[in-house]
């Protein structure tokens, strides 16, 4: 198949003529693949899950995800418009099966369109007539002013990243002094109803891996629901080391030197890849509360993944690690019909890779940066 620029492993599905744009059709479903609407892949997969990201830019520069100096943006007319995503979102929606929505970045929250995009995606239906869950994962920045007008969009719930408690450390993994705007974004947050509140952590050998019982102290002080996320070899320059990841098991140790942690048994926690545990509230609060280890590295749950990308300019990726990727912007450009948008995304998931393979001699990271591919 022919490529796109930008970055490499782009597939581009439909032959596109000029000057007036001849489509010849989406792929032709591959001869294996059985007849049913869903996002099905050749290992029993449903993919129900839809992540969007909505722009490649963040106002922060966290050490593991973005070098100091930023990357190269994406173009204007690269990125899709909020009325582009809102239809892919509910082709997804109406066609192929999704029920749940995640807008990310970058920084999902620098589009000034997130309301709108909010908005239209809630009004798209599920084959049982039901909206769609639409959660948002943010650093939490300007959440402050704009939790409220999310939460009347519609938007369900959000997850802020947070590493430290620390606002000279924050700043010292994010590049930027602003852990007083992310705590004032979840306090708006709670305000606004977008329970729970959940707070993403990764810890990092040497810089924040003493604070896991800290944060998770102020979580449950706060009534945040707080998951450590492991490490996984998505950052700038190819630093990641295996033998540095501070490990679920270590998160799991360190948490239990102060507090008495459950399991729930994997059966209640379905295909989410966060493991829980119950874990006592502390004195004063009472009742119990749960932490969540998403332990992507040392006990990947690729064999159990439900969830299919949409990059800000229009590619499906079927795998945070794929290699490769399917346009459907030049396909929705070019006047595809929803019928064709869907078929192409069913071909493009039937092809999902088994698992990320970090660890296997032939492990080789994505060519788009994690900032650039979403959460
Ligand atoms: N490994 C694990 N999590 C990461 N995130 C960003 N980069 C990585 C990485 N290399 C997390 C952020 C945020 C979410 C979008 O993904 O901390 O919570
Ligand atoms: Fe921005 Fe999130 Fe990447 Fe940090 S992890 S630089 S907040 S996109």
């Amino acid at each position: 198949m022919p490529r796109t620029p930008g970055y490499p492993g782009r597939v581009v599905p439909v032959i596109l003529g000029m000057p007036t744009v001849r489509r010849s059709g989406p792929p032709a479903a591959p001869a294996d693949r059985p007849e049913d609407p869903r996002l099905l892949d050749r290992f029993g997969r449903v993919a129900t899950d839809l992540r969007v990201s909505l722009t490649d830019r963040c106002n922060l520069r966290c050490s593991y995800c973005m070098p100091p100096e930023g990357l190269p943006w994406l173009a204007g007319d690269e990125v899709l418009t909020d009325a582009e995503v809102v239809r892919l979102v509910t082709v997804a929606v109406e066609h192929l099966g999704v029920t749940r929505v995640r807008l990310t970045g970058g920084e999902p929250l620098l589009r000034r369109g997130l309301e709108a995009i909010v908005r239209g995606v809630k009004t798209s239906r599920t084959a049982r007539g039901m909206a769609p869950d639409v959660a948002l994962t943010t650093n939490g920045i300007g959440l402050e002013h704009r939790a409220r007008s999310l939460a009347e969009a519609g938007l369900d719930r959000v997850n802020v990243s947070l590493d430290s408690l620390d606002r000279a450390r924050f700043a010292r993994i994010t590049l930027r002094d602003r852990l007083p705007d992310v705590l004032a974004g979840l306090r708006a947050a709670v305000a606004a109803g977008l329970a729970p509140v959940k707070i993403n952590a990764v810890l990092l050998r040497g810089v924040n891996d003493d604070e896991a019982v800290p944060l998770l102290r102020w979580a449950l002080r706060n009534g945040y629901r707080l998951r450590f996320i492991e490490q996984m070899p998505l950052e700038p320059h190819g630093t990641w080391r295996r033998s540095d990841l501070v490990t679920a098991r270590e998160i799991l140790d360190l948490l239990s030197t102060e507090f008495g942690l459950v399991p729930v048994h994997s059966s209640v926690r379905g295909a989410a890849p966060a493991e829980t545990w119950l874990v006592e509230r502390p004195d004063g609060v009472g009742g119990r509360a749960e932490v969540g280890i998403v332990a992507a590295v040392t006990r990947p749950f690729c064999g159990d993944c439900d969830r299919t990308r949409l990059t800000a300019d229009g590619q499906i990726r079927t795998c945070l690690f794929a290699r490769t990727e399917t346009d459907l912007r030049s396909l929705l450009r070019a006047g595809a019909s929803d019928a064709e948008l869907a078929e192409t995304w069913r071909v493009a998931m039937w092809g999902k890779q088994a698992g990320h393979g970090i660890g296997e001699a032939s492990f080789l990271r994505p060519e788009r940066p994690m900032s650039a591919i979403g959460g």
